[in-house]
């Protein structure tokens, strides 16, 4: 064989084994590595296979606005969002994200269907719905469809709700009435007059939809 076939053929090679390790690659600092494929290989450790966590520490994924996902990284990333876990678990994961992989992640996990075991027992008579559907008038708490919708699935910036972990769900109406973390939302003062009752209630129904 010439050694300009065996040249080309060795450089094909190595163009073949690059091309396969940036499809598998969990380096988060390489910016030729897919924004899905972080999703499968880095991400899915804590947010379950596609978005979906079976874990109630790590918020689901799957089927969250896309616009919503792709503000919470970039607040991770300039360290605009701190609330307790964040700084521990996403600072650095998303230190390194471009502005192309945050989209694509975004895009992708936005088209993944939720997979919600609460779902089955939906009584229609939670006391969450109701201040869900119409706030509580009477001490100024807004409903809160309207702005996460009427069926909690969230709308532009808005996050979707439905079916996220109950315990999550709980955990950031905390945050966001203790004022801790993420500031400059409508929900530090949306979750002010919240008794610790019905901030429970609102999460239940809101996790089992
Ligand atoms: C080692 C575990 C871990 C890994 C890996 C991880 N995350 Fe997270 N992520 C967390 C935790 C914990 C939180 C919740 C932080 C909090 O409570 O504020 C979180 C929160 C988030 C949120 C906010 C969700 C919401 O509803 O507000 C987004 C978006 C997110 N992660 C995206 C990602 C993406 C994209 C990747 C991969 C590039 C990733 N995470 C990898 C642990 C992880
Ligand atoms: C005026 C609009 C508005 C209303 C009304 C509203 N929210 Fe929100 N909500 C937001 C925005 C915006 C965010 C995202 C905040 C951020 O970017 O950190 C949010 C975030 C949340 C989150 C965090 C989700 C996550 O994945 O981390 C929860 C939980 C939540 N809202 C629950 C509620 C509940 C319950 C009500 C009604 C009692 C309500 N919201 C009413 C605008 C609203």
């Amino acid at each position: 064989m010439k050694n300009s076939n065996l040249l080309l053929i060795s450089s094909s090679l190595a163009l073949l084994g690059a091309c396969s390790q940036v499809e598998r690659s969990r380096d988060l600092g390489n910016p030729d590595v897919s924004g899905v494929t972080l999703v499968k290989q880095v991400c899915s450790e804590c947010h379950g296979e596609n978005g979906n966590s079976t874990s109630p520490q790590f918020p689901k994924l799957a089927g969250q606005q896309p616009g919503y996902l792709q503000n919470q990284l970039s607040k991770f990333k300039d360290h605009s969002r701190s609330d307790r876990l964040a700084p521990e678990f996403m600072y650095g994961i998303s230190h390194a994200l471009t502005v192309q992989q945050i989209s694509e992640i975004s895009t992708y996990l936005s088209q993944q269907t939720l997979i919600n075991d609460n779902a089955r027992t939906m009584p229609s008579d939670y006391a969450g719905r109701w201040i869900y559907e119409n706030g509580i008038p009477d001490r100024g708490i807004p409903a809160c469809q309207a702005c996460h919708g009427t069926t909690a699935q969230g709308q532009f910036d808005f996050p979707r709700l439905a079916g996220q972990h109950k315990q999550y769900l709980v955990k950031q109406l905390h945050v966001f009435h203790a004022n801790v973390g993420r500031p400059n939302t409508p929900m530090q003062s949306v979750t002010q007059s919240l008794t610790e009752k019905e901030l429970d209630e609102v999460a239940t129904y809101l996790s089992r939809l």
